[in-house]
């Protein structure tokens, strides 16, 4: 009797680790494997080129469903780069000038931010960062411009698929949150929703969070994330839900550089974005003049605001500049030509004062 359960037992846990293949709308498939007990090893993800998706490896911690990428055929451990590889499960490519997010998709590393661009001014940012190669855009229902984002994706007759779109949900929406996903939707009306964030903590979050969940069982939005969740707000928010966030977008620049905060969230597997890499409004100029960052640029021949954004490169920060001007929106672009040296990062490392820019 004790002979038949082991038996049993020894073959029921054979089954769990058959991996089973789930059929994806694009033509991938993702193998699924019930039983996971180790960080590796455990799903693998395989789906054509085209979808967007990555060979990897998809991993459950906690009962959190995470998707992470092989990184066989990248050169993340690139001898000569500056980049700070002690994180693991990232695959933040500077080369390929993408991220592969927990969730299987990929994001550029430079985009374009829009807060503060409306109408006109908005929709001409965009066409101009679409024009010079942007294809990642930051938005949220709290700028009040995804309608111009949308018309301006669709005018620009690029393909929907080479293009991210990240949009937000406000804490104010947080109670009823289909009715924010849905106004998000309609407003952009490209489809679907690359990747949604709560705009910050906030009453109803894990709710609004969950309700997220489901669309991304239907398809309509890609991969989830956070804006403003730092340590404490993850440590609680985590447990509570069932899709990792991909990603996490916190206020990051020089006078405030989150040095503690990043290294925790690229830990977890979530990529950290950062906002304000200019400082914002109203201290762009403080910053692009810094003594420090203005003689690192002119030892490469770029600029200062180019400096800051590859700074946060090899820190391995994606970035979204938010501006209007054509010019200023092409020289963001150009910043994969120059590297900064270990010295030069750790002179702009030193200027962190913890100066936060925002009440968020
Ligand atoms: N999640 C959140 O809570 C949150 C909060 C704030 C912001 N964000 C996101 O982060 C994005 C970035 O922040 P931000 O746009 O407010 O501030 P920012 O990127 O730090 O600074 C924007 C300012 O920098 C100037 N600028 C841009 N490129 C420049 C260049 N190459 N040389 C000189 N000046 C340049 C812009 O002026 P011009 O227009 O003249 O170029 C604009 O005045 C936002 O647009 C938004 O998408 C998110």
């Amino acid at each position: 009797m004790k002979k038949k359960l082991i038996i049993i037992l020894i073959v029921l846990f054979l089954i769990l680790l058959v991996p089973i293949p789930f059929h994806l709308k694009d033509g991938g498939t993702v193998e699924y494997r019930a039983l996971t007990y180790q960080i590796s090893n455990v799903h693998k993800i395989n789906t054509s080129s085209k979808s967007g998706y990555d060979t990897g490896v998809i991993i459950k911690i906690l009962g959190i469903k995470v998707f992470d990428s092989v990184k066989e055929s990248k050169n993340m451990n690139k001898e000569s780069s500056n980049i700070d590889n002690s994180y693991q499960g990232i695959d933040f490519d500077i080369d390929s000038k993408q991220v592969t997010l927990n969730s299987g998709y990929k994001m550029p590393l430079n985009g374009i931010g829009t807060y503060s661009l409306t109408g006109d001014t908005c929709y001409k940012a965009v066409s101009s960062a679409l024009d010079s190669g942007v294809r990642l855009i930051d938005t949220a229902y709290m700028y009040g411009n995804e309608e111009e984002i949308g018309k301006a994706i669709r005018d620009s007759g690029i393909p929907r698929n080479e293009i991210f779109v990240i949009t937000k949900i406000y804490p104010s929406q947080f109670d009823r949150p289909k009715e924010a996903i849905e106004l998000a939707l309609k407003k952009l009306d490209i489809d679907y929703i690359d990747m949604m964030l709560l705009h910050h903590p906030g009453e109803n979050d894990i709710s609004a969070y969950k309700e997220m969940e489901k669309y991304v069982e239907s398809g309509k939005i890609r991969s989830l994330g956070l804006s403003n969740w730092y340590v404490k707000e993850l440590e609680e928010f985590l447990p509570q839900i069932n899709i990792m966030p991909a990603l996490v977008q916190n206020e990051i620049h020089p006078y405030y550089q989150e040095n503690d905060v990043i290294p925790y969230i690229q830990n977890l597997g979530i990529v950290v974005q950062g906002w304000y890499p200019f400082g914002g409004r109203g201290h762009t100029s403080e910053l692009l003049n810094n003594e420090t960052i203005v003689k690192i640029a002119n030892n490469h021949n770029v600029s200062a605001a180019q400096v800051i954004l590859r700074w946060n490169l090899q820190k391995g920060v994606v970035v979204i500049p938010g501006s209007s001007n054509p010019e200023h929106i092409k020289e963001n672009t150009d910043i994969y030509g120059f590297e900064l040296t270990e010295d030069e990062m750790k002179e702009i490392n030193a200027l962190d004062r913890n100066e936060k820019h925002d009440w968020y």
